[in-house]
């Protein structure tokens, strides 16, 4: 077992210098990645200039994984062991985080829970196996409020051992960003209290896989599978397929029985996948775009591009799409569960006048002021104890309410859970998740084995939201 070195007699064992240790530009390799099983692969989280604006404007200043936003994807085998150097060369320190992995306690990535953060001109060796096939991401679990909006995050995709059948595997990450009216990211509204305590970062400009509306050439009969991920702070997406219909087959990286998307709109709050699969079907030479319905007025995401001439197949394809599953522990014993409740509360428009923090009873006022704004249960940000000690094994429920004026997307580490209730309806066989969206004033229960030992964060993926207060931990024994 590798154990990250205490603070006090720090080895150094974990974090190496880098050589040269300096900030100095670093040659980089292209986006497109591709790794097998052992290899061992770095990250180099760094700044770097991206075109991520309108065709008018300079690059973007950004922060990126081997220079390029979204970082490499990294495609491994389930069961694979995946082992990724990290380097920091940012100004500040960081961590990788592998969203949505049920991986071994030590390598989730999270800054003073599971690992210290890698200090600027550091080094830290991730090596964990994947249990499950799916689509996942990774990111910085340190100022994730700045570094995610800065850039840092990319695609860690687990190929099942028999993948169903499709001509093309796609991965479309989305990403909203607050650009000034130079095309460059705002710096100022970092760590705005008007952000923290409403909606989170909002973005005025919207990226797929950090290119503004990019088109996807297309031939008519092709079928695609598409891994859609939201890598946005905090903006709750709506894709519509307008012209296609697509058809969901997993979330948050898990295998759910194939359906299509209702009214061809998927609703992805902040870090949720769904993987779809989609038959090209209009006519050579149409264009068709994917867009962000959420609002009133509607967003161009990205556009599929048919081929004038070519047709690659009359007819859809008529095999099956169901994804085989994954080895999750799904026998629920609701029965001996421990049942906890999450009372969610604070931010703007909210009743919230006190909660704790730091062991003090503090006002709205005195929260504001040092910018602390949401509570879970009364309590502002990660204490010392758990919400939850549970034995490994045992099945966990939670029922979180919503008292708040705001959505919230909230995820579990380590685990995926299943909601089994609904403002205090049952859900039947709901999906396994790993984040979920609670609208405002809405209540849900989840359960799942707390199988996997260790500390695991519990928080809202709204990270202005998480940065302020939204934040707790289980711990699994064993
Ligand atoms: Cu995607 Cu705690 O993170
Ligand atoms: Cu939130």
């Amino acid at each position: 077992m590798r154990r990250i070195a205490s603070r006090a007699g720090r080895a150094r064992r974990d974090f190496l210098k880098l050589a040269g240790g300096g900030m100095a530009a670093l040659s980089l390799p292209g986006a497109a990645a591709h790794a097998s099983g052992s290899r061992v692969r770095s990250l180099k989280a760094a700044p770097a200039q991206a075109p991520i604006g309108a065709p008018q404007y300079s690059p973007a200043r950004v922060w990126a994984y081997n220079g390029s936003v979204p970082g490499p994807v990294l495609r491994v085998r389930q069961g694979d062991t995946v082992r990724v150097q990290f380097q920091n060369w940012l100004p500040q320190p960081s961590t990788l985080h592998w969203h949505g992995i049920r991986i071994r306690n030590d390598m989730d990535g999270v800054a003073g829970l599971t690992q210290p953060a890698v200090p600027p001109g550091e080094i830290f060796d991730y090596s964990f196996t994947v249990p499950d096939a799916g689509t996942f991401w990774y990111h910085p679990h340190n100022r994730t409020w700045e570094q995610l909006a800065r850039g840092l995050y990319g695609a860690l995709i687990v190929e099942e051992r028999n993948p169903p059948e499709v001509d093309r595997d796609l991965v479309l990450m989305f990403d909203d960003w607050r650009l000034d009216k130079d095309g460059q990211i705002h710096d100022a509204s970092f760590g705005s209290l008007m952000d923290w305590a409403h909606a989170g970062r909002l973005g005025n400009w919207l990226t797929v896989n950090g290119r503004s509306e990019p088109e996807i050439a297309v031939t008519k009969g092709e079928r695609l599978r598409l891994r859609l991920i939201n890598a946005c702070n905090a903006r709750v997406l709506s894709l519509g397929f307008a012209d296609h219909l697509p058809l969901l087959v997993a979330l948050d990286g898990q295998p759910i029985p194939p359906r299509p998307a209702e009214h061809g709109v998927i609703t992805l709050a902040p870090a949720q996948r769904a993987d779809v699969i989609v038959d090209m079907e209009q006519d050579p030479g149409s264009r068709s775009p994917i867009k962000d319905v959420s609002q009133r007025k509607q967003i161009n995401a990205m556009h599929f591009v048919y081929d004038a001439d070519q047709v690659k197949r009359e007819a859809p394809l008529a095999s099956s799409v169901r994804l085989p599953g994954n080895p999750l522990p799904r026998r629920l014993d609701l029965a001996g569960a421990l049942n906890a409740d999450l009372v969610m509360e604070g931010g703007a428009m909210g009743r919230m006048s006190y909660a704790t923090f730091e062991g003090k009873r503090l006002s709205m006022r005195e929260l504001a002021e040092k910018r602390m704004v949401w509570a879970l249960n009364g309590i502002v940000g990660r204490t010392s104890t758990p919400l939850i000690e549970a034995p490994r094994g045992r099945t966990v429920t939670m029922k979180m309410v919503n008292a708040t004026s705001w959505p919230h997307a909230m995820h579990l580490h380590g685990h995926h859970f299943r909601v089994i209730e609904r403002d205090g309806k049952p859900v039947p066989h709901g999906p396994w998740r790993d984040t979920v969206l609670l609208r405002r004033g809405e209540n849900l229960r989840v359960a799942f084995v707390a199988d996997n030992p260790g500390k695991w964060l519990l928080h809202c993926h709204m990270v202005e939201h998480q940065a302020s207060g939204m934040s707790t931990w289980i711990r699994v024994k064993g």
